[in-house]
């Protein structure tokens, strides 16, 4: 089979693509799809997306134990019991919890992907772990970046870019899309300097101007975990099928 593989800038493109009978992988850079790598590699059980900080809350009113994080404006949401910084879900926090989280662009994309034949959670964090799972799901690939307020993002794009790159070095048969072939272009101009764009970019500005520069750094490693977080109905988990 030749291998398509698509890059979807934002969520609101999504219209216009199709999902089904497609591996996706959800990409949000800074910072959601990075927090729930970590937080799956560092034990968590299950982890469920949602739209707003109201449903967080009346989910742990109706299940003790849960924890719930997230973030507005970048900023951890008063009453939550976490923010959206990954280096916050250390394994001393979440092992063997569920966990309901919320955010700005990430959770939302995740909500507007669940027509996927597979739905991946993707990230610096778990960059070749990610790549060796879709190449053995053996279909086609779409990656949606989520974005910032339906606006594209570098630090996404990039992540993308990095994937389809290496999808061409182990897969001489791919078939890229125009925008693929745009992430891969992007990626292979900036390889040597993921964290600086990462930095630069117009979301890392904002979270360095409210304090959060560190994450940053933490965002911008690569295959720090071994894991693949899945998407299986409302919760994700560790994909542990391949
Ligand atoms: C997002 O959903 O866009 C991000 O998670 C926002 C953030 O963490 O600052």
């Amino acid at each position: 089979m030749t291998r398509s593989i698509d890059v979807i800038f934002s969520p609101d493109l999504l219209p216009f693509a199709c999902l089904q009978g497609k591996s996706v992988v959800v990409i949000d850079i800074l910072r959601a799809t990075t927090t729930i790598t970590f937080a799956i590699a560092n034990g968590a059980t299950s982890i469920q997306p949602v739209l707003t900080p109201e449903q967080a809350f009346a989910i742990r009113q109706e299940q003790s134990g849960i924890l719930i994080g997230g973030e507005r404006h970048g900023k951890p949401v008063t009453g939550f019991n976490l923010g959206n910084s990954p280096s916050e879900y250390q394994r001393s926090v979440v092992f063997g919890k569920s966990i309901v989280i919320t955010t700005t662009n990430g959770t939302r994309t995740m909500h507007a992907c669940m027509s996927a034949d597979w739905l991946f959670i993707g990230s610096f964090l778990n960059l070749g772990s990610l790549i060796r799972v879709l190449d053995q799901t053996n279909n086609h690939v779409a990656f949606v970046c989520s974005g910032r307020e339906g606006q594209f993002c570098t630090e996404d794009a990039l992540f993308a870019g990095a994937c389809v790159n290496i999808f061409c070095q182990i897969d001489n048969e791919v078939c890229l899309t125009d925008s693929a072939k745009t992430a891969q272009l992007l990626f292979q101009a900036n390889h040597q300097r993921v964290f600086e764009s990462i930095r630069n970019s117009d979301h890392g500005r904002y979270l360095a101007s409210i304090g959060l520069e560190s994450d940053l750094e933490f965002c911008s490693l690569v295959d720090l975990v071994d894991v693949v977080p899945v998407m299986i109905g409302d919760c994700i988990s560790l994909c542990d099928a391949f």
